[in-house]
């Protein structure tokens, strides 16, 4: 007998990646103290290893029985309860050389199995080198760190997956915290649709819709036109043969090449488009819809229907929504005539309620980013979201209408993406400083039945596209069976922590970027917090322990027995205030 004390047994069939392993009669215990640590033989998730001579494999157990699969005889001896383990070969070490994922030698029929001991995983994660950061502790041992390459981790993009309240937040804490405390010149970007970030975080840059101090403003005018046409007025790019349409984008197209001189350079004329992103006047735009609707002039003809023959008795105010005030126009066939161009009939009510709607004013009414005149251009967005010295900010969209949420995080994404990708080879930003974007809630805005989604074609485009110009992303979300599965196809690293619906769990499987099925089975019965990781990020798919961090994100549970064993007195009035805030959509 093998008098090695993590001797367990020898390797009696070999299958591509799978191995079958008989568990000897003499190993003396089925829980052996190994240098002053218990070891159980046969825990599903676990590390074995198998030594040929120079060259040590690894592999993870999957199952555990007392028959092997080509056992049929019933003579089975019970040493440890169960005699045959399954491995799945993940990786292996040859010499001194760093532990590396994939199989080069297989083993064979009679192959000694050991068990991997602390030391082992020790070499195996080992020290912590440049270009990666501690994720969380192993599950099998508090001293052992387990970190992940962030090169890999960012700009192959990744996901962190798990049922509500299995510590997706905590996670994604956990790993922006490492990324920001480490590295001076990092920088990310936080989606975050339930304003949850902000209290862990207090240090970031954080904008809020309809925030006082630091208001979000996604400015309208960087929508393309049919977007545009969509949000403003309800039209759909099928409407293109309609007259109004067509006169839409017309006029768009002349604002833009009216404003091309701009705070952030001037634009050739020439190149602008009604898709360019460039700032003019929504109330403008109502205005002279409305003063083409309702202008009198004096001349009978509509060819001389112009400003030369109006008759205004004021020129209202757009900035206010005051329209132009004509004189009457009179009923027989006398000057003033009434304006013959109806082209806008329907789209002007539309817009004007459109543009005063308050829930909508981050967007079509968005402070310093509101038109040519406004102090603000785009410049200063992109240093506020991705230049900021704080290295991280959070969009808090927390106010913003559920319908919405997609065109935002759409045009959020699309000018992130733009900005890197036309500033790619530039010193400060593109390749030169590479973009984390985080996305929280995936599954509202990304998700895979949506036949069309703003967002979710800008997001699938930086998974497909991004890394190329420095673009990474991290999506987190409690139901990966409803995300793009493009996304889930491009994911380099996978986080998974607790989750217990099974389809959930076979699309997590289907898109584990290691095909390890034992550790992905483990998934419904991991704590809270513990996570297994695989993917191009890691060294070896681990199960880790991510540490509980404080601040928190404000996404805790509500002390339900002590919100309830105290008693709550509440006067009708005390109500009033949220129904306000329900009217406002505001906390
Ligand atoms: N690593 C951890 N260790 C201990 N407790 C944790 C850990 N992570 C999370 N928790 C606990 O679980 C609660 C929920 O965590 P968290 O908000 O991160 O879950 P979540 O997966 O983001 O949930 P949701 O899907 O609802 O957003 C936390 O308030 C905390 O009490
Ligand atoms: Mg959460």
């Amino acid at each position: 007998m093998d008098t090695d004390v993590t001797y367990l047994g020898k390797v009696i069939r070999v299958d591509s990646s799978t191995v079958e392993v008989e568990i000897s009669d003499e190993i003396p215990s089925s829980a052996p103290i190994i240098n002053g640590r218990l070891y159980k033989i046969g825990q599903i998730g676990t590390f074995v290893k198998m030594p040929m001579g120079n060259i040590t494999i690894y592999g993870i157990v999957s199952s555990v029985s007392n028959t092997s699969s080509k056992d049929d005889e019933s003579q089975i001896k019970q040493i440890v309860g169960s005699r045959f383990l399954s491995v799945q070969l993940v990786g292996e070490k040859i010499g001194d050389d760093d532990f590396e994922k994939g199989i080069g030698t297989y083993p064979t029929i009679n192959d000694e199995v050991h068990i991997v001991i602390e030391k082992d995983l020790f070499d195996i994660y080992g020290e912590k080198g440049s270009g990666s950061i501690e994720i969380g502790k192993h599950s099998s041992s508090d001293n052992l760190s387990v970190y992940v390459d962030i090169h890999k981790l960012i700009l192959r993009h990744c996901a962190i997956l798990g049922s509500t309240g299995s510590g997706k937040s905590n996670t994604t804490v956990s790993i922006l915290k490492a990324i920001l405390n480490e590295y001076v010149g990092s920088r990310v970007m936080l989606v975050d649709p339930h304003g949850e970030y902000s209290s862990a975080f207090p240090t970031a840059n954080s904008f809020k819709i309809n925030d006082i101090k630091s208001p979000l403003y996604i400015p309208f005018w960087l929508m393309t036109f049919d977007e545009l046409a969509f949000f403003l007025v309800g039209a759909k790019p099928s409407d293109d043969q309609k007259v109004e349409y067509r006169l839409l984008r017309e006029w768009v197209t002349n604002y833009k090449k009216e404003h091309y001189v701009l705070k952030s350079g001037n634009v050739n004329p020439d190149f602008i488009t009604a898709d360019s992103p460039i700032p003019f006047s929504a109330r403008k735009l109502w205005y002279d819809m409305n003063w083409r609707l309702n202008a009198t002039f004096s001349e009978a003809s509509k060819d001389k229907h112009t400003k030369a023959t109006v008759q205004e008795i004021s020129a209202g105010d757009h900035s206010q929504f005051k329209p132009a005030e004509f004189e009457p126009y009179s009923m027989g066939n006398a000057a003033p005539y009434k304006s013959q161009h109806k082209e806008f009939y329907s789209y002007e009510k539309k817009l004007l309620s459109r543009l005063k709607d308050s829930r909508y004013d981050f967007m079509f009414d968005p402070g310093d980013y509101k038109d040519h005149n406004s102090p603000k251009d785009l410049h200063h967005l992109l240093k506020d979201w991705i230049g900021s010295d704080n290295k991280l900010a959070i969009l808090d969209l927390s106010g913003v209408p559920f319908e919405v949420l997609d065109i935002a995080i759409g045009l959020i994404t699309r000018f992130v993406y733009d900005s890197m990708f036309w500033g790619r080879n530039e010193s400060y930003t593109g390749k030169s400083r590479p973009l984390l974007l985080a996305y929280e809630e995936a599954h509202t805005y990304l998700n895979k039945n949506d036949n069309f989604s703003y967002s979710k074609t800008a997001v699938e485009r930086i998974f497909k596209e991004g890394r190329k110009f420095g673009v990474g992303a991290l999506v987190i979300s409690q139901r990966p069976s409803e995300i793009s599965e493009t996304i889930l196809a491009q994911l380099g690293t996978l986080i998974a922590l607790r989750l217990t619906n099974s389809s959930d769990q076979s699309i997590i499987k289907s898109s584990s970027p290691d095909n390890l099925n034992s550790l992905i089975d483990l998934l419904p019965s991991l704590r809270i917090g513990e996570a297994v990781i695989v993917g191009e990020s890691i060294k070896i798919p681990s199960r880790v322990r991510i540490k509980l961090n404080n601040p928190r994100p404000a996404s805790g549970d509500p002390e339900l027995v002590e919100c309830w064993s105290k008693e709550h007195k509440a006067e009708v009035d005390d109500y009033k205030s949220v129904v306000t805030k329900i009217r406002e959509q505001r906390t």
